[in-house]
């Protein structure tokens, strides 16, 4: 199927799916919960301060606007491109997948549907690439 037809990708389907606010807390949640426990991860732990709070906060409300619900970053913390506010970071292809994989395993977890999974993850590996290329230009000047 292709993406653009995905049942998840029309307006807020995709933030119903993952369960909305409760949901999408609980996802965020494990996934920092995955990030601080897998070896894979433990990089990527580093980058990130030792109280998660406004991390797990930050991540949650992005995500929100992003799977079609609330634009709650834009009324907490104001405007953001996601791929600069990660250019000051060392973000190759291993980091890369890490945080995918902490993403992946959180999906799993929580028992999303198949469909819902696949979904999600071909989803975030859009932002996530354009990440990674940026870290590599701000590297190599
Ligand atoms: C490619 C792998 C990624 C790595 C290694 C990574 C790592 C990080 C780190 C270390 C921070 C700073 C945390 C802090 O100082 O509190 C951060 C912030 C953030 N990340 Fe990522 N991230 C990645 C991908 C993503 C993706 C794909 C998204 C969204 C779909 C995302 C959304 C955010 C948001 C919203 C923030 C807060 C930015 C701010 O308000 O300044 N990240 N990330």
């Amino acid at each position: 199927m292709e993406i653009q037809d995905s049942k998840y990708g029309q307006e807020d389907a995709t933030y119903k799916a993952v369960g909305e606010a409760d949901g999408l807390m609980k996802l965020v949640s494990e996934f920092y919960r995955q990030m601080s426990h897998l070896e894979e991860a433990k990089v990527i732990r580093a980058m990130h301060p030792n109280d998660l709070t406004e991390s797990e906060d930050k991540l949650y409300c992005f995500l929100s606007a992003w799977m079609g619900g609330p634009r709650l970053y834009a009324e907490k913390y104001g405007t953001i491109a996601i791929p600069r506010a990660h250019a000051h970071l060392d973000i190759d292809v291993n980091e890369m997948q890490a945080w995918l994989l902490c993403m992946n395993e959180a999906l799993q977890k929580l028992n999303y549907p198949q469909d819902f999974q696949e979904y999600l993850m071909t989803q975030l590996k859009v932002p996530a690439e354009r990440i990674r290329l940026v870290c590599m230009k701000s590297k190599e000047n």
